[in-house]
């Protein structure tokens, strides 16, 4: 036998070196080791579990606890070494821990296996992630609702189609992404709650032969309780699933709304104007000012869709309990995870530092987005709606061919379409009355738009 093997944990029944193309095929330490902190801290977690349990006595349980905290703090200064043989960050720790404290380290893993060690190092790294991606998705929603507030007074076409529909109001708009991020709070929140598990102590698949208590060991470790099957434990990647499929959502409203802001900078529009610290330039035409970040918000959503799919693919057709297939959730979820850090707050710095031209707004708004409004005069004049939404269509059509804004339709032309047209249908044509008339629960109406603020802000405290 060579010992060749004898630095992997698993070298007992190994004649061979793995080959240098297996190692850079099945070392995940590259990417797991910034699992580092929780690895140490549930190896610490279990050392007492194992303690509690009889298995080790107390100096032994204190020297790993040592060892332990001395090998994160290597990982804290940045000093730590990676060693040739070192797999993943849990052979890489414990391979340390053994040259810090000699061999009561090989009693760390006793009845433990990577397969609920490195679920538990996951689930907690990914519970600490939704909660800082909810501050984020907290702090641009705070950001959006301010400017709704702030711009309240502000009109501008409503289009559906892309084609001019009704009027509305800007924060009407803004805050109908707002409730999108809001609902995307919700689930996040909802998913933290099965994520939010302890693996720990189901072993290999086959549970823990000492009796250690898997309950202490999940409230140890901020868990909400233990997962009641082992097999379960150590195979379950819905949490992963549900969290990048909540990425993936995230991403589609960002997009959407990078979208119409995009739409909106344009010279047609002129609605709004990305601030140039975040806009770039062109390299050949010196007058472009181009709005990158919100492309790269809207080309963003691309990824976050395809690490759903790779994971789901992945996990697809897998066999019971633990395969190293499930080792391709990590970089999935890396990725999904540090494209959310960085393109949340840069949406609501995009978002914050926009400046909008309610002149321009204005002057989009065309008289035909009164058509609606002129129909339910005539229905509040007991013209049937269908009816009403007919002879409006005529007039339109009128003012068409005339080639005169339909506000400027005499009242003889209207009366020639329908006897129900009174002198009174000048009124009609005012954009903020039409909005204001919208004052139903959920509308764009200020007092109903300022009620959607409050409600959003109760949500934020
Ligand atoms: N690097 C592995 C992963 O990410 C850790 C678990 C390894 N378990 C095993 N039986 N080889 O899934």
């Amino acid at each position: 036998m060579t010992d060749v093997n004898n630095k992997t944990l698993w070298g007992g029944r190994f004649d061979e070196a793995a080959s240098p193309l297996l190692r850079q095929f099945n070392d995940s330490l590259p990417f797991d080791q910034r699992l580092w902190l929780e690895d140490i801290f549930g190896s610490m977690a279990y050392a007492e579990g194992l303690a509690r349990a009889g298995i080790l006595t107390t100096e032994e349980s204190d020297l790993l606890l040592a060892g332990l905290e001395q090998v994160a703090q290597e990982w804290r200064d940045g000093v730590f070494q990676i060693a040739s043989g070192d797999e993943d960050i849990h052979t890489a720790v414990e391979r340390r821990l053994g040259e810090l404290i000699g061999p009561v380290a090989g009693k760390l893993h006793t009845g433990r296996s990577r397969n609920d060690q490195i679920a538990t190092d996951q689930r907690w790294w990914l519970r600490n992630r939704i909660d800082e991606l909810d501050g984020l998705l907290a702090g641009l929603i705070t950001v959006a609702v301010a400017r709704a507030e702030a711009e309240i007074d502000v009109l501008m076409p409503g289009y559906t189609h892309l084609q001019l529909a009704q009027p509305m109001r800007w924060s009407q708009w803004l805050l109908s992404h707002v409730w999108a991020w809001q609902r995307d709070r919700e689930r996040l929140a909802d998913l933290r709650r099965r994520a939010n598990l302890s693996p720990l102590g189901a072993g290999a698949l086959a549970g823990n032969p000492f009796a250690v208590d898997r309950h202490a060991l999940a409230a140890d470790l901020g868990f909400d309780g233990p997962i009641p099957n082992s097999i379960d434990a150590v195979r379950d990647r819905d949490y992963v699933v549900e969290f990048l499929s909540w990425a993936a959502l995230l991403g589609v409203h960002l997009s959407q709304l990078a979208e119409d802001l995009i739409l909106w900078s344009s010279r047609e529009f002129g609605f709004v104007s990305v601030a140039e610290q975040f806009s770039t330039g062109s390299s050949i035409m010196p007058q472009k000012r181009n709005p990158d970040s919100l492309e790269l918000v809207r080309g963003k959503s691309g990824r976050l869709a395809g690490n759903l799919m790779a994971l789901l693919t992945t996990l697809k057709g897998m066999p019971a309990a633990y395969n190293k297939d499930l080792q391709e959730d990590k970089e999935r979820l890396f990725d999904s995870v540090d494209t959310l850090l960085i393109t949340l707050p840069v949406t609501a710095g995009v978002v914050q530092t926009l400046s909008i031209n309610p002149q321009r707004m204005r002057a989009a708004l065309g008289d035909e987005l009164l058509a609606t409004d002129l129909a339910e005069y005539l229905v509040r004049r007991g013209v049937p709606f269908r009816q009403s939404h007919e002879l409006v269509g005529r007039a339109v059509k009128r003012a068409e061919s005339l080639d005169v804004p339909l506000s400027e339709l005499s009242l003889a032309e209207f009366q020639a379409i329908s006897s129900e047209f009174g002198e009174d249908v000048a009124a009609v044509f005012d954009f903020e009355q039409s909005v204001e008339r919208r004052d139903v629960y959920g509308g764009p109406s200020r007092r109903a738009v300022q009620e959607q603020i409050e409600e959003l802000r109760t949500h934020l405290m």
